[in-house]
């Protein structure tokens, strides 16, 4: 994609939880930039922080035990991160639509859909009831729910976990959102829905052009939708680069290993990422070397002591590992 403006621009965002077993780091100082009508996606095993990172930005946080220690998140010019729930409630759905990882949660079950769609268009676009239900149905054929109108009066419980999933993409792109936040359910869906899911939201960004951080294990997904890659691990972004560049000349041991887990990139199967060696890190201690060294097959002295900062080795492609800033 040619040069575009920045939409997002986040700088060393840092979220803990103070639990009873200690402090949480799960987020440590992660920055990065989404460019107006990009498709960025976010890699990494369960529990390196990827959720907790976007939540952050819009504060979906439960606050405490989460504490955002760090960070900016500049969005049209306005710095996300100390607006309050009021002022944060006028870009949530709004400007910023986002997807969950549970829609079970994230629809309320004693409303109708109708009103669940309606109700974002009419608080920030001002429109009329009868507006915001003719739009909704408008939203849900979009989505591929046939008869969408008879359904606008019907309850979550009434629908299928795919169309659930349909239907937290329309209230998410209700309102004509600038960035769509996609965090992709792991285990709720089976592999044809989110197959199907994944072509509304191709063709959907096709038709509105908003930019999109896609959130996945997967990244045989990542490989056919996004135009740049970040990896994550242990709270950090240990790697990112454009998505060609990352998929042909990986630089950080954890994604090379991703990737040789990944049987066939054009392929119907794709691995989860759970399948490399040893134990996902320890959140409660202070990060202080390379969160991926116990797990690493070409360890150095250095990265026991020292955490390598994401740097930018060329063609856009940052790493965080002592081989590559030394090498
Ligand atoms: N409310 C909470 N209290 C304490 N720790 C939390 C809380 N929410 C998240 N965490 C911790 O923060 C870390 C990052 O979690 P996060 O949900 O961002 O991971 P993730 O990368 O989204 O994983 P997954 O792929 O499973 O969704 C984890 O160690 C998690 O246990
Ligand atoms: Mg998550």
């Amino acid at each position: 994609m040619s040069a575009q403006a920045t939409i997002l621009q986040v700088e060393n965002i840092a979220t803990r939880f103070r639990t009873q077993d200690g402090v949480v780091h799960a987020v440590n100082g992660i920055s990065f930039e989404l460019k107006e009508g990009e498709l960025l996606g976010v890699v990494g095993e369960s529990g390196s922080g990827k959720s907790v990172t976007m939540m952050s930005l819009l504060k979906l946080l439960p606050m405490p035990p989460a504490e955002i220690v760090s960070g900016k998140a500049n969005f049209e010019g306005q710095d996300l991160i100390p607006l309050n729930t009021n002022q944060l409630r006028k870009i949530r759905g709004g400007k910023i639509g986002f997807i969950f990882q549970d829609p079970m949660t994230s629809l309320n079950p004693v409303l109708t859909i109708g009103y669940q769609l309606g109700e974002p268009m009419r608080e920030h676009l001002g429109m009329s009831r009868r507006e915001a239900r003719k739009r909704s149905a408008e939203l849900l054929e979009l989505v591929g729910i046939p008869m969408a109108e008879n359904r606008l009066n019907d309850f979550p419980h009434q629908f299928s976990g795919g169309m659930r999933q349909r239907v937290m993409i329309a209230i998410a792109l209700a309102c004509d959102p600038k960035v769509l936040i996609a965090d992709e359910p792991t285990t709720a869906l089976d592999v044809t829905i989110q197959a199907q899911i994944l072509d509304i939201v191709k063709r959907l960004r096709k038709e509105l052009g908003m930019a999109i951080i896609w959130i996945t294990h997967d990244l045989g997904v990542v490989a056919g939708l996004a135009d740049r890659v970040a990896v994550m691990y242990g709270g950090f972004i240990v790697e990112e680069a454009p998505v060609d560049e990352l998929y042909a000349n990986p630089k950080h041991p954890y994604t090379q290993g991703l990737l040789k887990t990944l049987p066939n990139l054009k392929g119907e199967r794709s691995k989860r990422l759970e399948s490399i060696i040893g134990q996902p890190p320890d959140l409660l201690g202070k990060p202080e070397s390379c969160p991926f060294a116990p797990r690493c097959t070409q360890t150095l002295e250095r990265c026991l002591k020292e955490n390598p900062s994401l740097i930018n080795r060329g063609n856009n492609h940052k790493v965080a590992c002592w081989w590559n800033h030394e090498s």
